[in-house]
């Protein structure tokens, strides 16, 4: 099997962190973005050592806005200029309403924002080492997104879950818009439920945050979490899917709210605007 460079955001802490230790394991060269330095290094140190794979890389760095998450990519460009596979898994499910110094909503930008503008501004160099391929770690909760093109950038219809499901909706809208726009260029993109797992997802404190850690108890390991973004990433099953939603390893065709094209127009284009990127 061909060994990849792959970025994986959020590779230091649950889903992600098991997505890069089975993909060192796999002898890929691995590149965890992590927006804190020590657990980031404590991370790759750890991976190293239980895989024996030493081509284990850190780039620290935070997808809270987009000048830093266009410097993660400048990084990634600079260091890994053979990077072939990105995987999109970092994510949040917000607490409480905070807004970022781009005026966005928190989980706006880290669930849809960071993954639209690591796609893009990758986009070239993954085409050069194509065969490459973009895996977006989604939730099958964007079902019940109502994504407001008004409202929820800006966090104006804010709610903790209902925030979730609709960044979520918009990860989806940008990876079919990009699939459509990438067809036949040797690169994929493709977005995937990877099950209910235990991990530090939407934690807080009081009542409802130890109801929710006493209910995880009975979800899945991170393992478990990572197999079907570890396949999507490096199998040869799914070579040439593109712009494709997966609850693990079935594929599904997208939820009606995830088929008005006027909106995803839309919303591509306001996300462009907001990160003021290009992409022809
Ligand atoms: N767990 C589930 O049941 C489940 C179900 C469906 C989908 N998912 C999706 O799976 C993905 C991984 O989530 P998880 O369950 O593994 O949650 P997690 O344990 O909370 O891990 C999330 C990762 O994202 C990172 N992250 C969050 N905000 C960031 C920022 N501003 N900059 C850089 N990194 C940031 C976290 O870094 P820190 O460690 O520094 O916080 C952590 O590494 C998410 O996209 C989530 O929506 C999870």
């Amino acid at each position: 099997m061909k060994s990849n460079t792959i970025v994986v955001t959020g590779g230091n802490a649950g889903i992600g962190r098991a997505i890069a230790t089975e993909l060192a394991r796999q002898r890929h060269h691995v590149v965890i973005v992590s927006r804190n330095a020590a657990k980031g290094k404590e991370a790759c140190d750890t991976i190293k050592k239980v895989t024996g794979n030493p081509r284990v890389d850190l780039i620290e760095g935070d997808l809270g806005s987009i000048q830093s998450v266009k410097s993660i990519a400048q990084k990634i460009l600079k260091h890994f200029p053979d990077v072939s596979v990105l995987i999109n898994n970092a994510g949040i499910w917000p607490q409480k309403l905070e807004i970022n110094s781009d005026g966005l909503e928190m989980a706006f930008m880290v669930n849809h924002m960071a993954p639209l503008i690591l796609s893009i501004m990758l986009y070239k160099q993954l085409k050069k080492n194509r065969p490459s391929r973009i895996v977006n770690v989604n939730a099958g909760l964007y079902v019940f997104g109502n994504v407001d093109i008004e409202k929820t950038p800006y966090g104006k219809d804010f709610g903790k879950l209902s925030t979730y499901m609709n960044t979520k909706l918009c990860n989806i809208y940008f990876t079919q818009k990009f699939s459509h726009i990438i067809e036949n260029s040797g690169v994929t993109i493709n977005a995937v439920h990877p099950g209910v797992i235990r991990t530090n997802l939407g934690d807080s404190s009081g009542i409802m945050g130890l109801l929710l850690r006493i209910l995880k108890r009975a979800w899945a390991e991170p393992e478990y979490g990572a197999q079907a973004p570890v396949w999507l990433a490096v199998s040869p099953d799914v070579e040439n899917i593109n712009g494709k939603f997966f609850d693990r390893f079935t594929q599904k065709p997208y939820a009606k709210n995830a088929l008005d094209t006027s909106l995803r127009e839309k919303l591509w284009d306001l996300s462009l605007q907001l990160a003021s990127l290009t992409f022809k």
